[in-house]
């Protein structure tokens, strides 16, 4: 056959395939989740989370430092706690489990370790809700105050960057605010600016024990229907200060990272979210796929679609077992 075109000719070897690859997810842009907890001497597997862990503050730091040994340096930090009330005090107690894991942090590792926290009130609130709840309503105003609170905690026992996952209207703003006239012009904020209301943090909320106890969050997080409501979000995050701009879940939202990188000049993010892993691990179980190389598809189709920065729960694996160089 006479062909001009002949698209096999770049596929033919592993050389030529790489020499031509347009795309390829960054080890250093990957940053990994853990959870802390309260007590000491605790590390609990989390049943729908395979390989992530439960931790206090003492085992925490051990994992971190043998995470750091692997290559990983670059952590976001979940609270888990039992202390929950209406306004959601512990999420500020100097004495809860990120704040105290913070400090050892950064005092232990200063500069080689980016450190970064949630700052959400629904590990916190007895309502499981990421807001406070007054007169029967998540109530957006009352809980910014909170956030920004928590945010300036986080702030101050030394957090690299707070990254906002609440959904609360002009959120952004007041924590920036708050920072600024507290001197901490130089925290970053890593925004959860369009967050949608999602099945696939089913895994997340049993490891946080933080799943409303009554409704859901529709009220605050966003519905998957919509797209142009991503593109309001990504405008008010961007006009209150936020420094990166996350999209999430990550996998059945490639559009919406696709549209921020067209449209954004702040770096994008997206959160490869629990119930993804969680999907991986059961079908690697199953026997059905190589888990490695579908984590390596996942991650390049994020990066494809436009992120540059992905948090994910595969990163201490793809590191342990040398998925990919
Ligand atoms: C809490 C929060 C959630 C996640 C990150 N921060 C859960 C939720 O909104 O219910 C989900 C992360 C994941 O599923 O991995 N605001
Ligand atoms: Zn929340």
């Amino acid at each position: 056959m006479h062909m001009k075109e002949r698209p096999r000719r770049l596929r033919q070897t592993p050389l030529v395939r790489d020499l031509v690859a347009q795309c390829r997810p960054r080890l250093d842009r990957l940053i990994q989740p853990y959870f802390v907890c309260e007590g000491t001497g605790i590390r609990e597997d989390i049943a729908g989370l395979p390989g992530i862990a439960r931790e206090s503050v003492d085992r925490l730091v051990e994992t971190v430092t043998s995470d750091l040994a692997l290559g990983i340096r670059k952590v976001m930090l979940f609270g888990v706690t039992d202390r929950k009330d209406a306004m959601a005090a512990t999420a500020y107690d100097a004495h809860n489990p990120v704040l105290q894991s913070v400090r050892l942090l950064k005092d232990r590792f200063g500069e080689d370790l980016f450190v970064s926290a949630d700052v959400c009130l629904c590990a916190y609130t007895d309502t499981g809700h990421c807001g406070v709840t007054v007169s029967n309503q998540v109530d957006n105003d009352r809980s910014v105050e909170i956030l920004a609170r928590m945010a300036l905690s986080l702030a101050k026992a030394g957090c690299d960057c707070v990254a906002p996952s609440d959904m609360m209207d002009g959120r952004v703003g007041a924590i920036r605010d708050l920072l600024d006239d507290n001197g901490f012009m130089n925290t970053l904020i890593l925004a959860y600016t369009a967050k949608y209301a999602s099945s696939y943090y089913g895994p997340f909320r049993e490891a946080a024990k933080s799943a409303p106890g009554k409704g859901d969050r529709k009220g605050y997080q966003m519905d998957f229907r919509n797209r142009t409501d991503a593109l309001r979000e990504l405008r008010l995050d961007t006009a209150e200060g936020a420094d990166i701009v996350m999209v999430k879940p990550a996998l059945a939202y490639l559009d919406i990272i696709a549209a921020f990188r067209k449209k954004s000049q702040l770096p994008v993010a997206a959160y490869n979210v629990s119930g993804e892993y969680a999907a991986v691990k059961l079908l690697a179980q199953a026997g059905l796929v190589d888990e490695g190389q579908m984590v390596i598809e996942n991650l390049t189709a994020i990066t494809r679609a436009g992120a540059d920065i992905i948090l994910t729960y595969h990163l201490r694996d793809i590191l342990k077992h040398g998925w990919y160089q």
